[in-house]
């Protein structure tokens, strides 16, 4: 039976590749601070433990005592906007957080290190987004990511570590915190709805958007470290059908 670390496995990608894996037959450790997820959300069959990335002590005892064969690593606070105006927390947690992982997975033989990267690492304007543009992020959590990816790459280089990098985008489904007001649009709406609040729209309504259910993408990411042609390499995930801001049905716009 494979076992695997599932980072963030609380949170709601992470909650989903959980379940995959167990469907798959793997043993799975989560470990998740429960800074954005919900202890609820972690299947039964899996050990939880409580704790962060950036507890390099407890990284150590986790992976001298279970010795896994894959990392999925999915923590992070992935406020994008907000990442400007908490920079320290952003990188602690979202870069220096990896590369504790990435180090303990190196020092342990990891067969292959999974990396749910972001668009964010794109930058303005990039479009359509192609795994082979230049990166220019141009916010601290999407310079967190492109730097994770860009370690894994030397890390592989350096010490043979395999990895797959995943870019998702606008992920909606079962286990979505709807709490957060700084990230995922769907998750603010929905909110906002139940709420009978308007809907918040910036800028003038004209932008879109291509969301995935995450049905559609935590197989893959479960499944990955199955296919020998995807290590080391980086792949978009997602739905690339836009859909534009239905202004007409916004009570109020806010700018
Ligand atoms: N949801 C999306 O549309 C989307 C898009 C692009 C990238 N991603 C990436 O996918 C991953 C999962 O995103 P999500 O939408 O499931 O977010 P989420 O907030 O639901 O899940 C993240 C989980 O990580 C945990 N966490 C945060 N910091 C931690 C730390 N230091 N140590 C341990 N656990 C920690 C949180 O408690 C939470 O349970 C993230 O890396 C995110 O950047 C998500």
């Amino acid at each position: 039976m494979p076992i695997s670390l599932v980072t963030g496995g609380a949170g709601f990608i992470g909650a989903h590749v959980t379940n995959e894996l167990i469907n798959r037959g793997h043993q799975v450790i989560v470990l998740d601070d429960l800074s954005g997820g919900f202890q609820e959300n972690v299947n039964p069959k899996a050990t939880f433990v409580q704790g962060s990335v950036m507890d390099h002590a407890l990284l150590e005892q986790l992976f001298d005592k279970h010795k896994f064969e894959y990392v999925y690593h999915l923590a992070a606070y992935a406020a994008e906007g907000l990442s400007h105006f908490i920079k320290r927390f952003n990188y602690n947690n979202n870069l220096i957080g990896s590369i504790n992982l990435i180090n303990e997975s190196v020092k342990h033989k990891v067969k292959c290190f999974v990396f749910t990267s972001s668009i964010a690492v794109y930058g303005k304007g990039q479009l359509p987004m192609r795994e082979e543009m230049l990166p220019e992020p141009e916010d601290p959590y999407g310079i967190s990511k492109l730097a994770v990816e860009m370690d894994l790459k030397c890390t592989h280089e350096m010490f043979g570590l395999n990895y797959i990098i995943f870019r998702p985008h606008n992920v909606y489904g079962e286990y979505q915190n709807l709490g957060d007001k700084y990230r995922n649009v769907v998750g603010i709406f929905m909110n906002q709805l139940m709420q009978d609040m308007p809907l918040t729209i910036f800028g003038d309504g004209s932008q879109t958007r291509a969301f995935s259910y995450i049905g559609d993408v935590a197989p893959y990411i479960a499944e990955s470290v199955n296919i020998p042609a995807a290590y080391n390499q980086v792949f978009n995930i997602g739905a690339d059908q836009d859909f534009q801001s239905m202004t007409s049905r916004v009570q109020s716009v806010k700018c």
